[in-house]
């Protein structure tokens, strides 16, 4: 096991719902640690280019354009195993079928709005953190 840095998106649908601080506390209560923080409104251009990786598929527009509709939350957690573990508190992608109890069971409304985002690998760890953080703006909380 090794302390990970994750990027976390609460997404419009969830924040429109009024429960950021309910998903924050599932965050904490699993033992992870948010070292960064703070709320935006992604601008269509800014959605599309952090979820380019997706751009020939046939959702990519509709998930910009609802990405892009309202305020998001943009956190970075850090812990033991941090991308995984935010992946499970995450539940699966289709809220349909995420496990009883989890963010997405909870909060997701449909596949096109499941509440949360998550890294899935480090790879997209490193770069979805340095999309929305400046390295002063993570802080060390020892
Ligand atoms: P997210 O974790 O933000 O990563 C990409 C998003 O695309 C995903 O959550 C879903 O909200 C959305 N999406 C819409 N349709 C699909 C699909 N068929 N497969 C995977 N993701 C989808």
């Amino acid at each position: 096991m090794s302390i990970e840095r994750t990027l976390s998106i609460v997404k419009p649908n969830a924040v429109k719902k009024n429960v950021i601080g309910d998903i924050f506390a599932r965050f904490e209560e699993e033992g992870l640690k948010i070292v960064a923080l703070k709320m935006i409104k992604l601008s269509f251009k800014k959605a599309k280019d952090f979820y380019r990786e997706h751009e020939e598929k046939p959702f990519y527009r509709n998930l910009c354009e609802f990405m892009s509709s309202g305020p998001i939350c943009v956190q970075v957690l850090e812990g033991e195993d941090a991308i995984s573990r935010n992946r499970s508190i995450m539940g699966a992608t289709n809220p349909a079928e995420a496990e009883s109890g989890s963010i997405r069971a909870k909060y997701g409304d449909s596949l096109d709005e499941n509440g949360v985002h998550g890294s899935d690998s480090l790879k997209s760890a490193t770069r979805e953190i340095k999309f929305f953080f400046e390295s002063h703006e993570i802080y060390c909380r020892d």
